[in-house]
């Protein structure tokens, strides 16, 4: 399969080494297309695939263009590839907040694919949820599971709207993540611990409780209550996120995101 990247960036990047670590494709089948000669220098000292200098045939006849760039560059890609790319060929947009109407019309294409992934996707343990348009076959979900799916887990959303749920879940939850760590971190600092004890007391208590939460299988309030005993040192933390409504400040936090992605989706 030949598969074109226009946007080598953090997560074009990412997919290049994935599709290639998980042999999806071929060094000579993979091609990164550089925006000027600085990056086509850059991206062919890495020496992992083809390096093209802007969009060429090879490009256009891709089995798989995936587009990567910021939102805000659509429109500097869009001349080349509008109207040129070859009828076959499945594009796959990872474009935080552009709809699969404005790719379709802009590029005159029909066979388009949204993603969003997020940023553990460089890591293998990403989430990318993808709708396709309408267009889009059997075949092309086939496809998109196959290369998707090398940096994590994939799911298809048949409503596109729900794109900005995930954008505000799991698009932007890897952050909200190393916030809430972060502030740990630095109030076990506080109360006397160095730098190295006080990572390790919070990181491997992160991934002890996520443990914990993949293999118990009870409710999140039972898992509460397993820690938290009456009158206790949890119970006197609780009480504080409750008197300060935590719970609603992190529901608005991330409904506010969600609602930022309408408004950028409008806007784009
Ligand atoms: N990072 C995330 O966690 C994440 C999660 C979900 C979705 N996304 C989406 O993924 C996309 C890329 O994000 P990113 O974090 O990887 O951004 P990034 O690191 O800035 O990568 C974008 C790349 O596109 C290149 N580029 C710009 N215009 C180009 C052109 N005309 N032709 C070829 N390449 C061009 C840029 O080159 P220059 O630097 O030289 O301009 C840059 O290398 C965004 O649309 C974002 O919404 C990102």
């Amino acid at each position: 399969m030949k598969i074109s990247i226009i946007g080598c960036g953090n997560m074009g990047l990412t997919y290049a080494r994935s599709f290639l670590q998980f042999r999806k494709a071929a060094k000579d089948n993979l091609i990164l297309v550089a925006k000027n000669e600085s990056s086509f220098q850059k991206l062919s000292e890495l020496n992992i695939a083809k390096v093209s200098l802007g969009v060429n045939d090879e490009v256009l006849k891709s089995d798989v263009i995936i587009l990567a760039v910021k939102p805000q560059d659509l429109k500097s890609i869009v001349p080349s590839l509008s109207k040129k790319v070859f009828k076959e060929t499945l594009i796959i947009s990872i474009l935080a907040g552009i709809k699969i109407s404005r790719l379709k019309s802009s590029l005159q294409h029909d066979f388009i694919v949204r993603a969003m992934p997020n940023m553990p996707a460089q890591y293998g343990m990403g989430i990318t949820a993808y709708s396709p348009s309408q267009e889009v076959n059997i075949h092309h979900i086939s496809t998109v599971e196959n290369l998707l799916s090398t940096t994590g887990r994939t799911f298809l959303i048949e409503n596109e709207d729900l794109m900005d749920g995930v954008t505000a879940v799991s698009g932007s939850g890897p952050a909200y993540f190393y916030y809430f760590v972060s502030i740990m971190i630095e109030t076990a600092k506080k109360i006397g611990f160095d730098e190295s004890l006080a990572s390790l007391l919070v990181l491997q208590t992160m991934h002890g409780a996520y443990h914990v939460i993949n293999n118990a299988e009870v409710s999140f309030d039972t898992l509460i209550k397993k820690v938290a005993s009456k009158g206790g040192t949890t119970e006197a933390a609780f009480n504080v996120f409750n008197q300060k409504g935590f719970a609603q400040i992190l529901e608005e936090a991330i409904n506010k995101a969600e609602q930022r992605s309408k408004e950028l989706s409008s806007t784009n």
